[in-house]
């Protein structure tokens, strides 16, 4: 299962890096407005997240339109190979889908809410489908079950898509995602910290040390 950040924050990505656990980043608007640049440097900004991972680098169209967002899209994949297009699941979403997958062009369906959507995304060809499973749970919905759900349609049906676990909000959610055998996890960096610590962990390396302190008072560790 890949590991995405689910940020636009330069720190964050580099932090998550450094961790050794980092396979791509996704941003949407509302991650990219957090990040207080100006307009005219959302492109630089782009260039700085794909400097920093090997690839996979989700950028969102703002259009909504046909046009539009396949003008948006060209333009974003000429920043850089790593960049994957993140296209709305709209009915022009996924004429657009169709037509970037024959110019070479990667995407990623979002805001994919049902198996429904999932597949016709599939079917289009985009390379990734978002399904935000924390934004189900926050319905009474359980997002979980969609991700089941979908892991037994794509294995079924061959679809050259991976599914791309998104809105993920705390550990279960990535530990169900990987018994699901989900391709790609994105979340933000507190989830990913949360998954480090134990209190078992803890308690137990202070035991360690202390015990080898009390045990070896001259030496230095
Ligand atoms: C996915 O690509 C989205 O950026 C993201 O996971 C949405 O998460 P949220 O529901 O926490 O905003």
């Amino acid at each position: 299962m890949l590991f995405f950040l689910d940020s636009a924050c330069i720190a964050e990505i580099e932090e998550a890096k450094a961790l050794g656990i980092l396979d791509g980043v996704t941003t949407n608007p509302s991650l990219l407005a957090k990040e207080n640049i100006p307009q005219a440097a959302i492109y630089d900004h782009y260039k700085k997240i794909c400097a920093i991972v090997d690839d996979n680098v989700s950028a969102e169209v703002i259009s909504t339109d046909v046009t539009g967002m396949l003008q948006e899209a060209h333009a974003l994949a000429a920043i850089d190979a790593k960049i994957v297009v993140k296209i709305p699941m709209t009915k022009s979403g996924l004429q657009v889908i169709h037509k970037l997958q024959a110019d070479g062009i990667r995407t990623n369906c979002t805001l994919v809410f049902s198996a429904g959507q999932a597949i016709l995304a599939a079917k289009a060809g985009a390379s990734y489908i978002s399904p935000f499973i924390g934004r189900l749970d926050d319905l009474s919905t359980d997002g979980s079950q969609l991700i089941q759900q979908l892991s037994i349609i794509f294995q079924k049906n061959y679809f050259n898509t991976q599914i791309l676990a998104a809105s993920i909000r705390h550990p279960m959610h990535i530990i169900q995602c990987a018994q699901q055998g989900v391709d790609v996890i994105t979340c933000p960096l507190s989830v990913i910290k949360k998954m480090i610590h134990h209190p078992l962990t803890d308690s137990g390396l202070q035991t360690f040390l202390a015990d080898y302190r009390a045990a070896f008072p001259q030496q230095a560790l």
